[in-house]
């Protein structure tokens, strides 16, 4: 008895507190185009004054002022000599076209990696469909808001791989390769030594978290080399990894520490274990009073049911409060096995 009116009092707040939420845009980013070239045409869309004034928030408000004397002059050099293809070369193309420094916006694109605080969820359904969703929160959601995308990167007229990004940011923390696989990334530390860690692991040519995202997104053949990739390859923070597959048990979160997988935490719906939920905090520990989105994303799971699950509760599930909250920016709802299914909506 307790089910159904929780369940109804969990449509009724999302329904209420969504009316105001619109869908991402949606562009083409051509891979068959060289990499300094490829972001030209979604930035003509853009007032360039209002994607420069965001920027230099973002470098401002997030980038520590050691971090910008170092790396500032040293991009500027040798950006190539540190960042990998086509990463520094499309950081490259977009600065030129907004006249901005590459070395600023190689900074820009790393204040990204620092602090995303997140929610992401697998689930299986009592079919076996796999549903993959996430909420994205962030600091500076009102100017991030107005740069969220949804980009389909299109090779040979087809599309390879869409994703979901800041423009400006040339990483993904949310992306789809379709029929294969879905993941998307969530940080795992706090501020503390973040930038002074980073800096010396990406020095080391350790990849940004997001970077290997779209790099397992583009060159993975089917989920389990995404999630060897995603495990093994050296990343400049530890992060939580989320994938979604086509087939039912492809659901897996891996907890990554910068040089390796800290933790492989697959679905298991035999054991009645058809979704997981991962926040900020290692699964296998209790998340801090003052950040707990981990129950009410499970009470709301528990309530939906797994044979009611599909994108559109698990969307409501991510507008519960507080795993909605007032830094989430945008909220993708995608499976890999109808990937024309891929939806952000920017949250109100
Ligand atoms: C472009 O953005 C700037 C800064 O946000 C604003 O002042 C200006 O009016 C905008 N231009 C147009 C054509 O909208
Ligand atoms: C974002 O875009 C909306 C609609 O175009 C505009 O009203 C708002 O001022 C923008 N916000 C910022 C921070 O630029
Ligand atoms: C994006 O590319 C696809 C595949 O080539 C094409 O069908 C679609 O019309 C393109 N969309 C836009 C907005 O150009
Ligand atoms: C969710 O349901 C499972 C299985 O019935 C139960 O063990 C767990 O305590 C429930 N969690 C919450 C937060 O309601």
């Amino acid at each position: 008895m307790a089910r159904i009116p929780l369940f109804l009092l969990l449509l009724w707040g999302s329904y209420s507190s969504s009316v105001q939420d619109w869908a991402a845009p949606r562009y083409n980013i051509s891979l068959d185009l060289p990499p300094e070239q490829r972001w030209k045409e979604v930035i003509s869309q853009y007032n360039h004054t209002f994607l420069k004034e965001s920027m230099e928030f973002i470098y401002t408000s997030a980038v520590p002022k050691w971090v910008r004397a170092l790396i500032f002059p040293l991009a500027e050099i040798d950006l190539i000599f540190l960042a990998r293809e086509p990463y520094a070369d499309e950081i490259r193309g977009i600065a030129r076209t907004l006249e901005i420094g590459v070395g600023y916006l190689l900074a820009v694109n790393l204040a990204y990696e620092a602090t995303a605080y997140c929610t992401s969820i697998i689930a299986q359904d009592t079919k076996g469909n796999i549903y993959h969703g996430r909420n994205l929160d962030y600091a500076m959601t009102d100017v991030l808001k107005n740069l969220t995308v949804d980009l389909d990167f299109i090779q040979n007229g087809k599309i390879a791989y869409t994703g979901t990004t800041f423009l400006g940011y040339v990483g993904l923390w949310t992306g789809q390769s379709p029929y294969k696989f879905t993941v998307s990334g969530n940080a795992r530390e706090r501020a503390g030594l973040w930038w002074e860690n980073a800096i010396s692991a990406f020095f080391k040519r350790s990849s940004p978290v997001s970077w290997l995202i779209r790099d397992a997104l583009n060159n993975a053949k089917d989920f389990e080399a995404a999630a060897l990739q995603l495990s093994k390859t050296p990343i400049i923070a530890d992060t939580y990894y989320i994938m979604g597959g086509t087939q039912p048990r492809e659901g897996l979160v891996i907890t990554r520490n910068r040089d390796g997988p800290a933790d492989l935490w697959p679905l298991d719906p035999q054991k009645g274990e058809w979704f997981h939920v991962e926040t900020n905090y290692d699964h296998w520990t209790t998340p801090p009073p003052s950040d707990d989105r981990r129950t009410p994303a499970i009470k709301a799971l528990n309530a939906t049911g797994q044979e009611n699950i599909n994108a559109i509760s698990l969307y409501k599930v991510l507008s519960v409060k507080p795993v909605l909250n007032d830094l989430t920016i945008y909220t993708t709802t995608m499976s890999a096995a109808s990937p024309e299914e891929y939806s952000t909506r920017i949250r109100n």
